[in-house]
């Protein structure tokens, strides 16, 4: 029986042996197994790996206050990531000083997770799966762009579970027009109607 425990040491173990480039830390999902709900992201960054928990920086606060809009708390979710790892990316300035910054992961380091969230799923069991931006969704769908299906349920036959795809709540830190928000916010209502019929 494959536990929390076990995922840990798996996603350690790639962690540990991986070679193609520098990675800045890795975490596991957070929250009650069994659980609903699913949420699934893209890959941590810097505060995640600090604190050791999925969605805890600036886009997890953001995630949070929306969570909580339709009557929600992260302890009733099960919150994880499409690649375990923080995918980061150096650059030697002009005075030679090296800087960390987050990128988003390749297909294959998404690759490298695919059996371990797979087992995250099983064991999660939930209801409805809520792909956060575009990595997951081209993990958990067909669709290559959240512009094409946000808001909607989409079934996945191969895993036989729904999945919701949303933006990822960075989007907003990045498309300030009121007509985003809207749309952002209709969405988490979206989400409330569908969670309500399950
Ligand atoms: N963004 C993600 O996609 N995942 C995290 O854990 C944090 C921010």
């Amino acid at each position: 029986m494959i536990s929390t425990i076990n995922l840990e040491e798996q996603i350690r173990h790639i962690c540990d042996n991986y070679k193609d480039a520098p990675i800045g830390g890795w975490i596991i999902g957070n929250g009650p197994i069994p659980a609903d709900i699913l949420f699934v992201g893209e890959a941590p960054g810097k505060t995640e790996v600090e604190l050791k928990k999925p969605f805890v920086g600036m886009a997890g606060k953001t995630f949070e206050k929306y969570l909580n809009t339709i009557g929600l708390s992260r302890d009733a979710i099960r919150i994880t990531n499409t690649c375990f790892f923080r995918p980061i990316k150096l650059t030697i300035g002009k005075t030679g000083r090296t800087t960390v910054s987050n990128r988003p992961p390749k297909t294959s380091e998404v690759n490298l997770f695919k059996k371990i969230l797979d087992e995250e799923v099983n064991l999660v069991n939930p209801k409805v799966i809520v792909t956060l931006g575009n990595i997951p969704l081209r993990r958990f769908t067909d669709y290559k762009s959240i512009g094409e299906c946000h808001g909607q349920l989409i079934f996945n036959k191969y895993i036989n579970r729904s999945i919701f795809p949303m933006y990822h709540p960075s989007a907003l830190t990045y498309n300030q027009s009121g007509d985003f928000l809207k749309m952002y916010e209709d969405d988490w209502q979206k989400l409330k109607d569908v969670l309500i019929k399950l």
